[in-house]
């Protein structure tokens, strides 16, 4: 995810001397300077001394002990941007101290090729010109969307942060029934990849919503309209509704894990 976010931060001409990373693993230490050419070190302290924005982007089980670690390097103004999975504000800061200004971040992976969906989340101690800056720096990758309470980032993990998965099993599901209907590997991709572009150019500029699309696409005793009576017979919106919610309540028992 670090990676999405610094490759999307260079794309948009964001300098690569003001972005500076640290990972214990030197093969992706390695990856970081030859994709992004920048700094890679292997010393959390180091990187976060005189920093002003900090973001955490290890995972969640970890999240502590690299937390308290820099915890004393940090200088007082700084603001800490955690883009963990189900660790609740209150729990960084206590790991990081209880005047820190801290952002909760629900990215998703996108955010590499500039198509990112971020959710925010910031505590009172957040100034307006480090919300600026954190905004900015989303926004460079993406698009942002400010919550007004820290709940709203489980259903933005289930809805933007886990999603591009749901996408991409989609996309795997429907090339391979392509070509078990006789259509070569590409030809299956192509279309598959096509027509998704499509229809997300169409509901992004359409001056009408989604349902009247899909009813401009659905005639009365065709094709369409066969197959989306199979995908509502057999539950597809409860299915998704399932699934929806089983991301919300793994972020919530998360939660409920780093509030002992
Ligand atoms: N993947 C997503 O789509 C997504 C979306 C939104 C939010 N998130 C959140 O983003 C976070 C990172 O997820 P990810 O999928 O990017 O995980 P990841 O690929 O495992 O990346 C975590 C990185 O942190 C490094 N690391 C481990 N210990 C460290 C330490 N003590 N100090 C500094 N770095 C350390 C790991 O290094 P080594 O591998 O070398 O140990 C690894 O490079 C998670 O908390 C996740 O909840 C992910």
């Amino acid at each position: 995810m670090a990676s999405c976010l610094v490759g999307g931060l260079i794309a948009k001409d964001y300098p690569r001397a003001l972005i500076r990373t640290s990972d214990p693993g030197e093969a992706t230490r390695k990856k970081m300077r030859e994709r992004h050419q920048i700094l890679a070190i292997n010393d959390n302290h180091a990187l976060v001394e005189g920093a002003d924005i900090v973001v955490l982007a290890v995972k969640p089980q970890i999240l502590e002990s690299v937390a308290k670690g820099i915890a004393p390097s940090l200088k007082t103004n700084c603001a800490v941007i955690s883009i963990a999975a189900g660790v609740p504000v209150r729990a960084l800061q206590r790991w990081l101290g209880e005047q820190t200004a801290i952002i909760r971040a629900m990215p998703n992976t996108p955010s590499l090729v500039l198509a990112g969906a971020t959710g925010l989340f910031a505590n009172p101690q957040v100034t307006t010109n480090q919300r600026k800056s954190v905004d900015q720096l989303f926004k460079a990758v993406g698009v942002v969307s400010w919550l007004s309470s820290e709940t709203q980032i489980d259903a933005v993990t289930a809805v933007s942060g886990s999603a591009p998965a749901y996408f991409f099993l989609i996309f795997e599901i429907m090339q391979r029934i392509a070509q078990e209907l006789g259509l070569s590997e590409d030809a299956a991709y192509d279309l598959v990849l096509q027509t998704a572009r499509g229809a997300t150019k169409m509901a992004a500029t359409a001056e009408v919503d989604c349902a009247e699309l899909r009813r401009q696409v659905t005639s009365a005793g065709g094709t369409t309209e066969r197959a989306l009576q199979i995908f509502d017979n057999g539950g597809l919106e409860d299915l998704f509704r399932c699934a929806m919610n089983g991301a919300v309540d793994r972020a919530q028992e998360m939660a409920d894990d780093f509030a002992k």
